[in-house]
C-alpha cells in the first residue's frame, strides 16, 4: 500500500491486537503442516511472542524484536533450519490462512503477504528437501 498520511501497515491493520490475532491464527497452521511443523518445538508459545514482536516492527510498529534481541538478521536466525522452495511456499499459505481466518479486508490481506514474500524466499538456504 501507499504510505499516504504516513499510516503505516502496523496501523491500517489495526496495530498490536491484530498483529496477536494473526500470529495465533498462523502458528496452529505452521505446526499442523506436515512440511513445517517438524522445525517447530512443541512449546510454540516463545516462538509466537518472538513473531508478534517481530511482525509489530517489520509492518511499522514499535521495534519490539531489536529492543530486546538486537539486529533481526533473520536470514541467519533461519540458517540453522533446511528452508527450501517448498517450505516458503508453505509458510506463505499459512500466513494466507491466517490473514483470511481472522477477516482482514482483502487489500490489506494482499498487501500484508507480499511485504512476507520477499522475506520468505530470502531465507531459502537449500533445495534439500529431507527433514533430518
Ligand atoms: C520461509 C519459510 C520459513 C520457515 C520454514 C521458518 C521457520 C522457522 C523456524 C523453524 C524457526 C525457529 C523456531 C525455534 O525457535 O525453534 C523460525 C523462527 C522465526 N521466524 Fe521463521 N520461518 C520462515 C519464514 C519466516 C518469515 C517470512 C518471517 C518473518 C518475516 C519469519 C520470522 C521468524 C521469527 C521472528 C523467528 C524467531 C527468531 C528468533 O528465534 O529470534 N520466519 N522460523
Amino acid at each position: 500500500m501507499s504510505e499516504t498520511n504516513h499510516t503505516t501497515i502496523y496501523e491500517a491493520i489495526g496495530g498490536e491486537r491484530t498483529i496477536r490475532r494473526i500470529v495465533e491464527a498462523f502458528y496452529p497452521r505452521v505446526q499442523a503442516h506436515p512440511d513445517l511443523g517438524p522445525l517447530f518445538p512443541e512449546d510454540i508459545m516463545p516462538v509466537m511472542e518472538k513473531q508478534f514482536m517481530f511482525l509489530t516492527q517489520f509492518f511499522g510498529g514499535p521495534s519490539l524484536f531489536s529492543d530486546m534481541y538486537g539486529h533481526p538478521m533473520m536470514r541467519g536466525r533461519h540458517m540453522p533450519f533446511p528452508i527450501t522452495p517448498k517450505r516458503a511456499n508453505a509458510w506463505l499459505s499459512c500466513m494466507g490462512a491466517a490473514l483470511e481466518e481472522i477477516g482482514l479486508d482483502p487489500t490489506l490481506r494482499r498487501v500484508v503477504l507480499e511485504r512476507l514474500q520477499g522475506p520468505a524466499y530470502h531465507f531459502v538456504n537449500t533445495e534439500d528437501d529431507t527433514t533430518e
